[in-house]
């Protein structure tokens, strides 16, 4: 596609409230204006080429135009563009729901919704009501962890506040017990990998101890806090959490919403740890990151105190475009690519090599830390605020799109990334991270 770039970067300027974007930057206007996606790469309107280094938000697991995606989603939309899921049903959504539930143990419910914050906040409203249906309305708090995020609804951000994007809304958001952050690359406690014995949970079986009584549910971000930078933490954490839920008999809600998919090298992050939680958030990358849908896919032990006899207990929720056909037919053609393509079992390998590639970095005077977990790896900088803009425009210039997360730079690719590009563009991420300084 053509465009006069001038006339639509102005009109851009004149139209667009970008997400999570300064207005200054917004007003600058330098920022490419894509125009088409094709594998792995995006194009902008004056035809450079950019590899998605960040998978379009973290979503675009297949790439862009995957041929199959785009099939299913014309052949849907000729067929049923829309339909709703209250009161009525359609092939689509059941065919998916019937696939999500079978990538779990035991038997579940999915309730659809079109964005990852409706799928965190609906799982919060269902832990709270599931206590009220049972009886125990007092179970009415939630526990996470500090610099969660699961979104940006009400809700969400109170489970999952961030300082530094959420300040204005603090007096609306209703109190969460916080357990620290597993902040691994900066342990508070002085902990290396191979001597940690979890000690950052000793705030969580604090707060447990105190008012286990009073929560609904804890919910977190699976083995990477991704908008806190990219926080990678051991499986043993969630496996101790697991346990403590069990014990004080509290819903255990994990976000997959960034990390579901293969991103870290399994279908799901929580299996790394061999954990079996109450709810599970999916978004993102459940369309391949073609379209909007996400689900919140709920046990049935919970699920079925939700009936309407003898006392109406409906869950009273939902959105217009809850599993729309054509998002719900490009989910189940993803699905259908993970197993064909054998995607997870390629994020892991790849990811391997990515760790490998990565690990000299932690050499540089000025990298805190390294993390890598599957198809994510991350450097953390020393805090000079210039290093990661720079990393950024330099690798933007050799056709590698990131976007930093404060003073942490990281690389999360599609995962069809073939080794070959992959080897490449670690190495320009490496070098730009080297020279920064
Ligand atoms: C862990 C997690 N949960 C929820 C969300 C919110 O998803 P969405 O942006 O689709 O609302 C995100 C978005 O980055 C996320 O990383």
């Amino acid at each position: 596609m053509t465009i006069d770039t001038d006339q639509y970067m102005q009109m851009d300027r004149q139209g667009i409230w970008h997400p999570y974007t300064r207005h200054s930057a917004a007003q600058a206007g330098d920022f490419p204006i894509i125009t088409k996606g094709e594998g792995v790469y995006l194009f902008d309107a004056e035809g450079n080429k950019y590899l998605d280094a960040i998978s379009s938000w973290w979503a675009c697991n297949l790439g862009h135009s995957h041929p199959r995606l785009v099939e299913a989603i014309i052949r849907q939309a000729r067929e049923l563009q829309h339909s709703i899921l209250g009161n009525l049903s359609h092939p689509r959504a059941i065919e998916l729901a019937e696939e999500l539930v079978g990538l779990f143990p035991d038997p579940r419910h999915v309730l659809f919704a079109s964005d990852g914050a409706s799928a965190a906040e609906a799982a919060l409203k269902i832990a709270i009501q599931y206590w009220h249906n049972l009886g125990h309305g007092e179970r009415n708090r939630f526990a996470s962890l500090e610099d969660a995020y699961h979104g940006d609804t009400l809700g969400a951000v109170s489970v999952g506040y961030l300082e530094g994007f959420h300040l204005p809304f603090k007096p609306l958001l209703f109190p969460a017990y916080r357990g620290e952050s597993p902040y691994c690359g900066r342990c508070k406690h002085g902990k290396e990998p191979a001597s940690c014995s979890q000690e950052c949970f000793d705030s969580m079986l604090a707060v447990f101890d105190e008012h286990a009584d009073e929560l609904a549910a804890v919910i977190l971000e699976p083995l990477c806090q991704g908008a806190a930078g990219m926080r990678i933490y051991p499986p043993e954490y969630l496996r101790l959490l697991d346990k403590l839920c069990k014990e004080k008999d509290v819903l255990l809600i994990v976000d997959e919403i960034a990390v579901g998919f293969g991103r870290t090298g399994k279908m799901f992050a929580f299996q790394h740890a061999g954990i079996d939680p109450d709810i599970i958030c999916l978004g993102k990358s459940l369309s391949g990151g073609y379209l909007p849908i996400s689900a919140t896919v709920v046990k049935d032990k919970i699920f079925e105190t939700f009936g309407d006899q003898p006392e109406d207990r409906t869950f009273y929720h939902g959105h217009t475009f809850s599993g729309n056909p054509i998002a719900s037919a490009a989910a189940l053609e993803t699905l259908r690519i993970y197993e064909r393509e054998r995607i997870v079992e390629q994020a892991e390998q790849k990811g391997r090599l990515l760790k490998d590639q990565m690990a000299p970095l932690s050499d540089l005077p000025h990298v805190v830390d390294v993390r890598c977990l599957g198809m994510i790896g991350a450097a953390e900088l020393d805090d000079e605020p210039r290093w990661p803009q720079q990393i950024r425009e330099r690798l933007l210039g050799e056709g590698i799109l990131v976007r930093p997360l404060g003073n942490v730079v990281y690389l999360m690719p599609p995962l069809i990334t073939s080794g070959d590009i992959l080897n490449r563009t670690v190495e320009a991420f490496c070098n730009a991270v080297e020279v920064c300084r």
